[in-house]
């Protein structure tokens, strides 16, 4: 049999979604299906003091939900229970969620949706992070004496970074169907998602129900990006609400307007940093502020923030550090989580950083990162020892070999540049650098807690069906699992079949989020294969033949064609959540990247022309997937960098249409060349560990240092929009000025 491990395989769901017969939440046929909507607050912060209804309309044609008809607790239970299913006195924020409507069609909806007004007292809203009195949560790390090692330091370098909000703009829009409960008393839903039982468990807590008087089943979908983490929960007990008070089945499928206005985006954050270095760049301590904007709710805000913080000494060997990280509430609607989940924020100040420590002692970007990145042997920022699977060096070095990058004069601001170019074009060009990590799985204790299961299961056709709760949003977690599963059993891609994640019918492999998808349940999925394998093999002896026709014969004579296994974290993995010390994480991704800029000195307008980008996965298990998550990765780190202008006023986001909510097309895309680099890790499956969010997180500096080489500017906000790259230049060069 062909190793499936590192072949590229069919996607086995691709042929449907190429062409057109894979049936995403809008395609579901759902006879006598009514349309849900929400009526919504359209002030930031404010008092509730009623929903008035025009009497003009015919309020007999739709049906209603409020609060009082919550039959449980009225939140949407997530890491805290702050979030109400619908507002009932107190708004938070524009676009929260107050009163619900169905009705039998679009039309009718629209006139009963026009028909209901809130009437709500507004309050003074708290809109800047920067003095806002709530703190959602807070987290400090502390390795050896920062403040010592600070207050003794010749030599301070200090820095503040900014980023904005950015929006995931998957390409479908959320949506969830929700049935009345059937004769059994079980509701259901359906709906486009990531994390199946983070829904169920939001329901159950909603209706104060038991488990299995929930079924939640994930429907194709189009995409997620962290965006269809949290909010699913939210759009399926408004639904549900619905549902149960139409006694038919409600479709609630938001429109692009609708997503882009109320869903939750990337948290904007302000790191600070203030390092100690030596004459040679040695790094001697490190003190660093982690300041993001929570919004209204807490969300997944304290997870987005721990991940932050771990990360946000960057990969570097650092032996005094401080991190003190803080997510506020804010009157802006919730932000949540988005692919990377706090480390690009952290990621784009750190390396920032580096290279303003670079200007500063007049060395070369990539000699600072050589002295400093964490090697084998090293310690982490929570004191974590890295003794196996770092790939740094190797990433360093290749993409230096590729791009040539060490030995190109890289410019810090400040350093003198020739006006124009020699064919007098008002073009300017940059190289920039990024290196940086990722860790794999739950951060700490995590996926202890969780405890993910999966089970595989011989089925009458002798076909093998992997079951977990783990979701395919077009990223590739069902070829990932069948080349997993082929490879443990000796069988053929066509011989495995992924179940549908359904909370009805698979255990719960936790939610597709955090990079653990591959690592942590793929690695039980290939675990059970194997136990498979071995009972097949101890029962016949024979290996020759059909995969299919073996496992019949198996089940013919009686064997145990199910196998069931739980995840057991790495030997020797150590965590105290209180002190955030110790193991973060089991594994990290290691990365660097390279990239080319043209600024058009009239416009101010940032054209990337070239990308590297040199990448330790442990294993690539399909290679082509894994480099599709790799350019698209660093493809939304470019548009996070330079060109994805996302803001609010009022506590209301201005770019709610796809036409003012610009992401990268085609013509702002890079060639983008990546390379590969394998460092296994022995506990992953096959050597694997995380893909997912890494090439999120080094694209956005490695643009701006590049940015700097060619303009002189030290970019330390982004997105760095023509505006803002303009201002900074008339700032350093105010001749220019009309
Ligand atoms: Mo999430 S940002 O899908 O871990």
């Amino acid at each position: 049999m062909e190793r499936t491990v590192g072949t590229d395989i069919r996607r086995p769901e691709g042929p449907d979604k190429v062409s057109g017969r894979a049936v995403f939440v809008a395609d579901l046929a759902t006879p006598g299906a009514w349309f849900g909507g929400t009526v919504r607050s359209d002030v930031p912060r404010g008092e509730l003091l009623g929903v008035d209804l025009d009497p003009a309309f015919d309020w007999d044609r739709v049906r209603l939900a409020g609060p009082a008809e919550v039959p449980g607790a009225n939140v949407v239970a997530m890491i805290n229970e702050d979030m109400p299913v619908l507002a009932e006195r107190e708004v938070r924020h524009v676009g929260q969620p107050l009163l619900l409507v169905a009705a039998p069609d679009a039309e009718t909806l629209g006139a009963a949706l026009a028909a209901a007004r809130p009437r709500i007292a507004p309050l003074p809203a708290v809109l800047d992070m920067e003095d806002a009195p709530d703190v959602l949560h807070e987290i400090l790390i502390e390795k050896g004496d920062a403040p010592s090692a600070l207050a003794r330091a010749a030599r301070i370098i200090e820095g503040t970074y900014r980023t904005d909000t950015q929006e995931q703009m998957y390409i479908e829009p959320q949506g969830v169907i929700a049935w009345p409960p059937d004769a059994s008393g079980c509701t259901v839903v359906r709906g486009s998602m990531q994390c199946p039982f983070y829904v169920h468990k939001s329901l159950v807590t909603m209706l104060g129900t038991r488990a299995d008087a929930v079924r939640v089943i994930q429907v194709e979908t189009g995409g997620g990006f962290g965006g269809k983490e949290d909010y699913p929960s939210v759009l399926a007990c408004h639904a549900v609400l619905l549902a149960r008070a139409a006694g038919v089945p409600v479709r609630m499928i938001y429109d692009r307007h609708e997503d882009l206005a109320v869903t939750p985006k990337r948290h904007p954050s302000r790191v600070r940093h203030r390092t100690s270095v030596a004459d040679d760049g040695t790094l001697l301590a490190m003190d660093i502020d982690v300041l993001l904007d929570g919004g209204a709710y807490t969300t997944l805000s304290p997870v987005v923030l721990s991940r932050a913080c771990i990360h946000a000494a960057g990969a570097y060997r650092c032996d005094h550090v401080r991190i003190r990280g803080r997510v506020v509430r804010t009157d802006h609607v919730p932000y949540g989580a988005f692919r990377g989940f706090g480390a690009p924020q952290v990621c784009f100040a750190v390396e920032r950083q580096m290279d303003r420590i670079a200007g500063a002692l007049a060395l070369h970007p990539a000699e600072l990162r050589r002295k400093n990145m964490l090697r084998v042997g090293d310690t982490t920022a929570t004191g974590q020892r890295l003794e196996t699977s770092v790939g740094s060096v190797e990433v360093m070095e290749r993409v230096l070999a590729r791009s040539r990058f060490d030995r190109h004069a890289w410019r810090s601001a400040g350093v003198a540049r020739e006006p124009h170019d020699s064919q007098g074009a008002r073009k300017r060009t940059g190289v920039g650098f990024s290196f940086f990590f990722h860790g794999a799985g739950f951060t700490g204790s995590g996926e202890e807690l969780l405890k993910a299961r999966v089970r595989v299961e011989l089925d009458q056709g002798g076909r093998a069906v992997v079951e977990t709760a783990s979701t395919e949003f077009g990223q590739g977690t069902i070829a990932m699992f069948t080349a997993l599963a082929a490879d443990a059993l000796g069988a053929a891609p066509e011989d495995i079949r992924i179940a549908a994640a359904d909370t009805s019918r698979v255990p719960n492999s936790g939610p597709t989020v955090a990079s653990r998808t591959c690592m942590v349940v793929g690695g039980c999925v290939m675990k059970a294969c194997a136990e498979l394998r071995a009972r097949m093999s101890a029962a016949s002896g024979d290996e020759s033949g059909p995969f299919a026709d073996r496992a019949r014969a198996f089940l013919a004579g009686g064997g145990d064609g199910l196998a069931e296994v739980v995840y057991a974290s790495p030997p020797g993995l150590v965590w105290d959540e209180e002190h955030y010390r110790g193991d973060a994480y089991p594994a990290y991704g290691w990365a660097a990247d390279v990239a080319e800029v043209e600024v058009d000195l009239d416009t101010f307008e940032v054209r990337v022309t070239r990308f590297l980008s040199t990448v330790d996965v442990g294993k690539a298990i399909q290679p082509q997937l894994v480099e599709g998550q790799i350019e698209g990765g660093s493809l939304q780190a470019i548009g996070f960098a330079h060109l994805e202008v996302v803001t609010t006023e009022g506590g209301r986001f201005l770019q709610d249409r796809m036409a003012t909510c610009i992401i990268p097309g085609t013509l702002d895309t890079p060639p983008i060349e990546v390379e590969l680099v394998e460092v296994p890790f022995p506990h992953g499956p096959a050597g694997a560990k995380g893909v997912g969010e890494l090439p999120m997180d080094g694209g956005a500096p490695a643009v701006a240092s590049a940015i700097e080489d060619a303009l002189g500017i030290h970019v330390d906000h982004i997105p760095a929009t023509p505006e803002r790259l303009l201002d900074a230049w008339l700032r350093a060069h105010p001749e220019e000025a009309l």
